[in-house]
């Protein structure tokens, strides 16, 4: 039983495998955070909530003479604005009156078993005997309105997920400003911000800083997760480090925009509250309906980021990612923007499909440009029909000549997109955002459909349905390349604009669910501008996102590793391009471009009819090397051997087999030095009393003197050499 309740101390206690939390009810129904950490086994934690008398912290009515007693001090698990506590709440809720009170007080409970689901959104599930739900009942009693706490407990994986359900039930309209999914007080404790921010090429750069006196915000209102700020936070001591240290992580299961605030308030406590963000956002809850605030997978670590990454490698793995490839071994990929961009025809797309065959690429994906009047980005989204002028004969002859290769075939669309010059926005202006009267904002020369209206996206299942119909269509790379702005529905009533922006998100998950309900062998991949969406709640419908749009492997290495403190390497697309690379004009070795793309789910994207002989030989080489590994990188944990500093010339990363049997240890020098100091590394995860071999060699090393002595490599010159070194357990 991982949630359990002790009625005389109204005490609610959930516990995973190393994870205590507590909450509870006190007599006038308020409910307490009481305790998120290390397992203390059942122990009420109640006696550490201790109040007293706060100059302007008031009291509620009904504990008037009890000047304790504050809701501006107390930790709570769910605030709401306008009633005293003044600290960042997550609800905010116009009544009908136009008054702001909203006075949750705890009307019961219930347990469940197994995990709850999100209607229409996606959320971390049970495979089976796994989880838990706890739902705890708030209501104010003056409007009806009611809250429902969710908490999912994951006992093995050391998860809680958290959501909540607003429910009208009284008699009025209810209009939510705010309705955030998590509040998280932190009453002890000195904390550093760790987070992951960006931009368009350089997504997700890790930073860590001491939290202050203030309210901290990492948001985005760009309608998407955004390349700028990941919906992910890890909150840590002071003194933590990959090895050791309290690390709390929160991560916002969902696809727009999004805020997490983190205030350290007057008393030196910390609160987290994570949701979607209030911009543009006001939600009319009319009596009867429920809002769904979308979920929040929160861990505890006291190991640490490497246990703290661990625990969300495993649940995204195994409870978020679905379908058919999420265990299954994902073909290696050929990808034709960086070897043509809009400049193909079918002979082109068969040679380099032809060429990268022979060198044991098994799907080769046709990118953007085959499509409508798609000769630039300047015209042709919305029309999903192929360009038969640049592809003779269709897109099936094309197919089958390259299945013929014994090669799948994959293929990007962009369904969310429209270019005024296109068909489908002459037949349908009023199927973009624009705001009446107002010329929209264009980017890359294109305008966001609605994706609320119903009409639009059966429009769009339709095209893609058929497409997966009539060719044989394996893969689909699900693109998204621009912020949305403008955001406006033409069929929605003026005071229905506040809801937009998050129909539009639930407006792609159900596109998405469609198709990868109804076409359940394709393997699907997320992207927008190469990482702008990399979070879980695309996860759960593509097991993979293309990382990011900037394929040099130095500047690759800094994102795959920010991207690694929350998601396994599993779900991160990561390429071979060409050198020069084209986004940053650097010269690297093509062995150490594909050391960095192993880490990821591997696939190049090139024009291989410019390779060299022995540049050939190196890619077969590479693609047999990643199929013995494959297991190892996609199933085994992953080690930050180095991190991100001033002065550091080289970064290590290393996978352990699951049961220690073997381990693959990468080294990039990546600001080579002349009289170099010494690459040495101590490795982790080892079993520490096996011994171990460097793979074709007799000297034995045992676990603990790799770990706790480390391993010294030898000293290589050149630009950007690496180093692979797989050990093998005897
Ligand atoms: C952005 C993607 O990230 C690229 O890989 C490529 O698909 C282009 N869009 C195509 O327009």
């Amino acid at each position: 039983m991982s949630i359990t309740f002790d009625k005389d101390r109204q005490l609610l206690t959930l516990e995973t495998k190393n994870v205590t939390y507590q909450m509870q009810t006190d007599n006038y129904g308020f409910l307490h955070h009481v305790y998120f950490g290390r397992k203390v086994n059942g122990s009420d934690m109640s006696y550490t909530n201790v109040s007293y008398d706060r100059g302007f912290s008031g009291n509620p009515y009904d504990l008037r003479y009890n000047r304790a007693f504050s809701l501006d001090t107390m930790p709570q698990e769910y605030t709401s604005f306008g009633v005293g506590d003044f600290r960042v709440n997550a609800l905010s809720v116009v009544n009908a009156d136009g008054s702001y009170g909203a006075d949750f007080r705890c009307v019961g409970h219930k347990v469940e078993s197994g995990k709850y689901s999100i209607p229409g959104m996606p959320a971390v599930y049970d495979n089976g005997g796994e989880a838990e739900t706890l739902i705890v009942t708030l209501m104010d009693q003056v409007t009806g309105l009611k809250v429902h706490l969710y908490y999912g407990v994951f006992e093995d994986k050391d998860i809680i997920t958290r959501c909540v359900r607003i429910e009208n039930s009284g008699r009025a309209v209810a209009r939510l400003e705010k309705a955030a999914s998590v509040c998280l007080d932190m009453p002890f404790g000195q904390w550093d911000l760790v987070h992951f921010h960006g931009r368009h090429c350089m997504e997700r750069q890790m930073e860590r800083s001491p939290l202050i006196h203030s309210i901290q915000t990492i948001a985005s209102k760009r309608g998407m997760s955004s390349h700028h700020h990941n919906p992910f936070v890890i909150l840590c001591d002071r003194e933590a480090n990959e090895d050791r240290g309290d690390c709390y992580g929160l991560m916002f299961m969902y696809s727009g925009n999004h805020k997490t605030e983190i205030e350290v308030d007057q008393l030196e406590n910390t609160r987290v509250v994570m949701g979607i963000h209030d911009a543009q956002f006001l939600w009319n809850l009319r009596p009867g309906e429920s809002f769904w605030a979308p979920e929040v997978i929160l861990s505890f670590s006291p190991d640490g980021f490497t246990g703290l990454s661990h625990n969300y490698h495993n649940i995204i793995r195994h409870n978020v990612c679905r379908g058919k490839y999420k265990l299954q071994r994902r073909p290696v990929l050929i990808n034709n923007w960086e070897a043509t961009y809009f400049d193909f025809n079918e002979k082109k797309l068969l040679e380099i499909a032809k060429q990268s065959a022979e060198l044991g690429v098994e799907l080769f994906v046709l990118d953007d440009g085959w499509f409508g009047s798609r000769n630039s980005d300047l015209s042709g989204l919305g029309d999903w029909f192929v360009n038969t002028e640049k592809i003779k004969g269709g897109l099936q002859p094309l197919i089958e000549q390259v299945n013929a290769l014994g090669m799948k075939f994959g293929l990007w669309i962009e369904p969310e997109m429209v270019n005024e010059d296109s068909n489908l926005y002459r037949a349908h202006p009023d199927w973009a955002f624009y705001q009446p009267n107002r010329a929209p904002s264009l980017a890359r020369n294109q305008m966001v459909l609605d994706m609320s209206r119903a009409d639009v996206r059966d429009y769009l299942y339709n095209c893609i349905s058929a497409l997966l119909r009539e060719n044989h269509i394996e893969y689909i790379k699900w693109d998204m390349n621009r912020a949305l702005s403008d955001v406006y529905s033409h069929s929605l009533a003026p005071e229905r604009q506040g809801e937009v922006s998050h129909l539009y998100v639930l407006g792609v998950y159900d596109l998405m669910n469609r198709l990868t309900r109804d076409f359940p062998d394709v393997l699907f991949e997320g992207c927008a501008g190469g990482g702008g969406r990399f979070d879980p709640g695309i996860l759960y419908y593509s097991p993979q996102i293309w990382c990011s749009d900037d394929t040099d492997p130095i500047e690759r290495i800094k994102i795959q590793y920010g991207t690694s403190f929350g998601y396994p390497v599993s779900t991160m697309g990561a390429h071979v391009s060409a050198s020069p690379n084209h986004q940053t004009g650097r010269t690297t070795p093509l062995e150490t471009r594909a050391v960095v793309a192993m880490s990821g789910t591997f696939g190049y994207e090139l024009d291989p009819s410019k390779l060299k002989k022995r540049e050939k030989q190196e890619i077969r080489r590479q693609i047999e090397e990643f199929h013995k590994y494959y297991w190892l990188i996609q199933d085994g944990l992953f080690y930050r051997l180095t991190k991100e500093e001033p002065g550091r010339f080289f970064h290590a990363w290393q996978f352990v087999a699951q049961d220690g049997s073997e381990s693959l240890v990468n080294v990039v020098i990546t600001s080579p030095q002349p009289n170099s100091c010494l690459i040495h590394v101590r490795l982790k995860g080892l079993d520490p009393d096996a011994e171990y071999v460097i793979e074709g060699h007799s000297r034995r090393f045992t676990g603990s003197a790799l770990m706790y002595g480390g391993y010294t490599f030898p000293l290589v010159s050149g630009d950007y050499p690496s180093m692979q070194v797989h050990f093998v357990r005897v």
